[in-house]
């Protein structure tokens, strides 16, 4: 396949100028200045657009196995290839956990599998205890041989500190990260939302920014104290940020992501949305989110992550105390980390979205380099709504209904072939 013409931006290799691309197999094979179309070969005409390293989502809820009404492998890839992800990393929060080594290897994919309609490529993230219930260390090292990327109860925390130090103990000779989802659950209680003046406003239950805060120094400090990396999930508040900046300051191995609500709503979304707005950690204040975006700028949030959390309608609709928490994500991720942070320079957006992913978690990908895997993510600045009605996710519900968002998926290409093609882009042949 040849694409021509496109602006390539590849931070790992300092590139970004006009180039042509082209690909045999599923790897790519060559970069230059008017490369000519072979006979036969596949042109995409990429004028216009950014053709960028296959975009990565480290942070994804499948479902499968046991939630296929929500998500399943099949249209959880196909969410992905339409919002320009070539890979994803799954959350073991599944119906059992994948929390041993036959589990891993369901659900992995390292390469996309037609048969299976699986699209994109898919890297497990194995439970960091047995049955993600926060008493027992698992067998990390069979894991990660297994195909594991990273170790995490994402969706609780081990409220136990005692283990949660075993489990970095473990952790830490693999080189391989535990993800935390930092949420004390004693002062969560039974909030729905954050606690604050909008909560007070509604009248309903809310988990303060303290449960987040709390559980990121706790985790930190043990990483510090055992020497193994953490990565901090989904960072919703301005204290955490500085938490994180504290422990890196004394070289904790610690990274961390950031989601694309959080850079944009704040706790007054669940009172225009209702349930639409629920989430977890739960959308913050205008300063916390503000803070988020500051710290991307500052180079402090080593990717972006979309948290897609698909559910059904039904569990999305009724009322605030009882809808499932979460919702879908993939297919509006790059329109929305570019409106809330529209002059990001382009190789740090590319970074964040590709490059930074594959080195915390270690993934083939994250770079256009010759011998690097055909995975391409094409995008261009043109405007587009966001229609929930038009998502290849089961998953729905989004508090981005309706948005314009500025930037737009309009190819994706996984091990060389091309897996979607955006309808109305400018460009094409
Ligand atoms: O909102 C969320 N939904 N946060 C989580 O951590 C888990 C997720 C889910 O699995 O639905």
């Amino acid at each position: 396949m040849l694409v021509r013409g496109g602006r390539i931006v590849d931070p790992r290799q300092r590139l970004d100028a006009l180039r042509d691309l082209r690909t045999e197999g599923d790897r790519i094979v060559e970069i230059g200045e008017h490369l000519r179309a072979r006979a036969g070969e596949e042109t995409i005409d990429a004028v216009g657009w950014v053709v960028a390293p296959g975009f990565i989502d480290a942070h994804v809820h499948l479902r499968e196995p046991g939630f296929e009404a929500k998500e399943t492998l099949a249209s959880g890839t196909a969410a992905a290839v339409r919002g320009g992800f070539t890979t994803l990393c799954a959350m073991p929060n599944t119906e059992p956990a994948i929390d041993g080594v036959e589990m891993v290897a369901r659900v992995g994919f390292p390469a996309p599998n037609r048969e299976r309609g699986v699209l994109a490529r898919i890297f497990p993230i194995a439970a960091m205890t047995r049955a993600r219930a926060g008493r027992e260390v698992l067998d990390y090292p069979s894991l990660v041989a297994a195909g594991a990327v990273a170790f995490s109860d994402d969706g609780s925390t081990v409220a136990d500190a005692r283990v949660m130090r075993e489990v970095l103990r473990a952790l830490a000779p693999l080189d391989r990260p535990a993800i935390v989802h930092a949420e004390d659950a004693a002062l969560k209680g039974s909030g729905v939302m954050h606690e604050g003046a909008v909560s007070a406003r509604l009248g309903v239950p809310g988990s303060p920014a303290s449960a987040e805060e709390s559980i990121v120094a706790r985790d930190l400090i043990l990483a510090l104290e055992v020497g193994a990396r953490v990565h901090i999930a989904h960072v919703s508040t301005a204290r955490s940020m500085e938490l994180i900046v504290w422990a890196r300051e004394r070289r904790a191995r610690v990274t961390c992501e950031v989601t694309p609500h959080h850079l944009l709503f704040t706790d007054e979304a669940v009172e225009e949305f209702g349930a639409r707005a629920k989430v977890n950690p739960p959308l913050r204040t205008a300063a916390d989110a503000r803070a988020l975006r500051d710290a991307v700028r500052a180079g402090a949030i080593d990717f972006f992550a979309s948290d897609h959390a698909p559910h059904t309608d039904a569990e999305k609709s009724g009322d605030l105390a009882h809808a499932a928490v979460g919702f879908t994500g993939l297919e509006i991720a790059v329109g929305a980390y570019a409106r809330a942070l529209p002059d990001l320079p382009m190789s740090d957006f590319v970074a964040l979205c590709s490059t930074r992913a594959a080195e915390v978690l270690r993934l083939p990908g994250g770079t256009l380099a010759v011998g690097a895997p055909a995975d391409i993510t094409m995008f261009s600045e043109r405007p587009w709504r966001v229609d929930p009605a038009r998502f290849a996710s089961k998953g729905r519900a989004t508090p981005f209904e309706g948005w314009e968002l500025p930037r737009c998926v309009e190819a994706t290409v996984v091990a060389g072939r091309v897996a979607y093609r955006a309808e109305g882009g400018t460009s094409g042949s």
